[in-house]
């Protein structure tokens, strides 16, 4: 880290709150996640404090604070996916994991988020394994794939 974040940041004007979305978004397009120190940098450019920062991000969905896991889990809840019935799928898989979107295990291993659409909105909803898309997932099907997913990682 470093250069690259400074070459992003010097595409903006410092001191402009509006900017901080945008700005992310570039930031975590370029390098997966957004770390600590990512946010502490952003906050002094912008002019926000680190939990103001977490707090507006977190908000959006898609920011993700931790690389993601070996396994990858996305799932739609763009507009088709969710009047599907994505919202059940997503308690789920957070009930199931222990994760709130965005995050990673601890061990590295397994991370969730959530997208706003993967092309594929006529079989929602969708979910995506690594680079393997599940369509029409309904929420009883979680256990079972969680439970595969962690004999995957265990024996791995
Ligand atoms: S809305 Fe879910 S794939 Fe498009």
């Amino acid at each position: 880290m470093g250069t690259e974040i400074d070459t992003i940041l010097k595409k903006y004007n410092a001191g402009r709150r509006e900017d901080l979305i945008p700005l992310l978004q570039e930031i975590q397009d370029d390098n997966g996640h957004l770390s600590e120190e990512v946010i502490v940098k952003v906050g002094s450019f912008v002019g926000l404090s680190t939990t103001k920062i977490y707090g507006l991000a977190t908000f959006y969905d898609q920011f993700k604070f931790f690389p993601a896991g070996k396994i990858r889990i996305r799932i739609c809840n763009g507009t088709s996916c969710f009047l599907n019935g994505s919202l059940a799928v997503i308690n789920k898989i957070r009930e199931e994991t222990g994760l709130n979107a965005g995050q990673t295990s601890r061990d590295g291993k397994l991370s969730y988020e959530i997208v706003t659409c993967m092309g594929g909105c006529n079989n929602g909803p969708v979910i995506s394994v690594n680079d393997e898309y599940h369509p029409f997932v309904k929420p009883d099907q979680i256990p079972e794939l969680i439970k595969k997913l962690r004999f995957f990682i265990d024996n791995d």
